[in-house]
């Protein structure tokens, strides 16, 4: 049977954290052995900040490596840059003109964005049409996502639907997937909010690139609770910052929640805490001497560059062709 179609993307918009790994790469890395995986590196979706030249550049080299390094393997999934793509950018202008403009103001994402900033460009307002034209392009089954995303999924499909009851059955309509190694990470300090890369107290984060000594720091100022005695259990209403961390050790450890909360009944937090510490060090610096390996290695990356765009690029203009072909531009 034809193996099903997953399609994610990710911005490169600088350091990456232990969330934006557990929450995304580790699980790309896992769906290759079920699927057949594309993944796309968004630099356009990117450009609704505006980024430095050689800042956007390096960026986009780093999290290609990081990739690489965390076990995305680009001889079995496609790789790619959406800029090098270009039938991203041309399915985009047509999904533009099946969306009704009330669809996107309802985003929220975007009304978060204008409610901080009423000076945003209309990129902002056409993101997830973007977004759409990437995953539609490859007749995508499955999206994994985090929950920020799943109204552009359902966007997504709306927007497919429409188009299908047009002109018949031109796209696959998607699903999503959710994160299934424990939804979402969590801010270190407050557990109750997600662990993101723009937080600006950086105690609240791990990033990939920590050091030992930053991780002990930050580890060990890490919110628990003051309950007596410690209980080391998954209890995400009532213990959110032990869950967060069990959640942590179980992904860099392989070792199951259940599994860990057996090892460290009868045990306080401060053993608990010693023991993420040792295991994400280790992590990290196993994760990292990749990481440098294929980042040190230009000509490398460029070939994978390459490679990708021309791998994506028969699979996306198969549907773009379709696409043209069925609203009367091919003449
Ligand atoms: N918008 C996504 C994010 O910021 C990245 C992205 C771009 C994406 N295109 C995509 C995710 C297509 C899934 C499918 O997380």
């Amino acid at each position: 049977m034809k193996k099903k179609i997953i399609f994610s993307g990710i911005q490169p918009t600088g350091l990456l954290t232990l969330g934006n790994y557990i929450g995304a790469l580790k699980q790309w890395q896992e769906l290759q052995k079920k699927y057949f995986c594309i993944y796309c590196i968004a630099d356009l979706h990117s450009l609704t900040i505006h980024q430095k030249k050689s800042i956007l550049s390096k960026n986009i080299l780093d999290i290609l490596a990081m990739c690489l390094a965390c076990g995305i393997n680009p001889e079995k999934s496609i790789i790619f840059i959406q800029s090098h793509v270009p039938q991203h950018s041309q399915l985009n202008w047509i999904l533009n003109c099946f969306t009704n403009f009330g669809e996107i103001q309802r985003m929220i994402q975007f009304k978060e964005k204008i409610f901080l900033n009423k000076n945003i460009n209309v990129g902002v307002f056409n993101y997830p049409i973007l977004m759409a034209a990437d995953i539609l392009l490859y007749q995508t089954n499955k999206v994994p996502v985090g929950k920020d995303q799943i109204q552009h999924i359902e966007l997504t499909r709306n927007i497919a639907s429409r188009f299908n009851k047009i002109y018949g059955n031109i796209f696959t309509i998607p699903e999503k997937i959710l994160n299934y190694n424990g939804a979402c990470i969590k801010s270190l300090i407050n557990p109750n909010k997600k662990m993101s890369k723009s937080d600006f107290n950086k105690n609240n984060i791990i990033s990939l690139f920590d050091n030992d000594f930053i991780i002990e720091q930050k580890i060990k100022n890490a919110i628990t609770d003051s309950n007596y005695p410690p209980i080391i259990k998954y209890d995400l209403k009532n213990k959110p910052g032990i869950s967060n961390l069990l959640v942590i050790l179980s992904n860099i450890t392989k070792c199951s929640i259940k599994r860990l909360e057996k090892d460290f009944q009868n045990k306080n937090y401060n053993y608990f805490k010693k023991s993420i510490i040792n295991n994400l060090c280790l992590f990290l610096n196993r994760l990292r001497k990749k990481y440098f390996f294929y980042r040190e290695n230009e000509k490398y990356l460029k070939s994978i560059i390459i490679n990708g765009a021309e791998k994506a690029k028969k699979y996306a203009d198969i549907t773009l062709q379709k696409v043209t072909n069925v609203i009367g531009l091919d003449i």
